[in-house]
């Protein structure tokens, strides 16, 4: 399917509206938070940056820069397969928005990881290898959503 570039933009703009959205309000929510639960939330935090410098640059607003993508999408793939092991079975207290399904459903948080950690790899393999940014753009809107799956099952939704 072929999409103007407005149109990508906006799809841009949404993921990572989904991705990182109220993410300037964190810092002072979860000020609390200790232990494992704030060591999670400060990966997540560095993996929204990462998601953001990609973003700025992919909407045209900073310089394109592929040896950057590579450098941020390997962030993601290494750190994706930390996310299982940084999430201990009822490591969800406040202020917390893990969820306890997450616990119950195991194997699918671990796959979503995964994902994240595949899709992320991908990324970087198509950025050393000199693609156009169309594709760099296209793979970076699907990595994206490997955060937003994993979010929208187990993550608390905003209020
Ligand atoms: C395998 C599941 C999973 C994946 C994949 C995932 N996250 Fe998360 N994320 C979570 C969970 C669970 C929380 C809630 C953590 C908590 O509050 O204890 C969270 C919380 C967050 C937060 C809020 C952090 C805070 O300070 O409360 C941000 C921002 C975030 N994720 C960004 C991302 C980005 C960006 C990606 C993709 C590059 C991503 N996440 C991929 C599970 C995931």
């Amino acid at each position: 399917m072929l999409r103007t570039k407005s149109q990508n933009l906006a799809v841009i703009g949404l993921a990572l509206a989904l991705v990182i959205g109220g993410a300037s309000s964190l810092v002072f929510a979860h000020g609390d938070a200790k232990g494992v639960v704030k060591d999670r939330m400060d990966l997540m935090k560095d993996m929204a940056d990462s998601m953001k410098v990609m973003g700025a640059m992919i909407k045209g607003e900073t310089a394109f820069d592929p040896a950057l993508v590579v450098e941020k999408a390997g962030f993601l793939a290494d750190h994706a397969p930390m996310i299982p092991d940084m999430t201990p079975e009822g490591s969800n207290d406040h202020p917390s928005e893990a969820l306890p399904t997450i616990w119950q459903a195991w194997d699918d948080y671990v796959a979503d990881a995964d994902a994240l950690a595949a899709e992320g790899a991908k990324l970087v393999e198509i950025a050393t290898t000199g693609a156009d940014q169309a594709t760099i753009r296209a793979q970076y809107v699907k990595l994206g959503k490997t955060c937003g799956t994993c979010h929208d099952r187990f993550r608390k939704p905003k209020e």
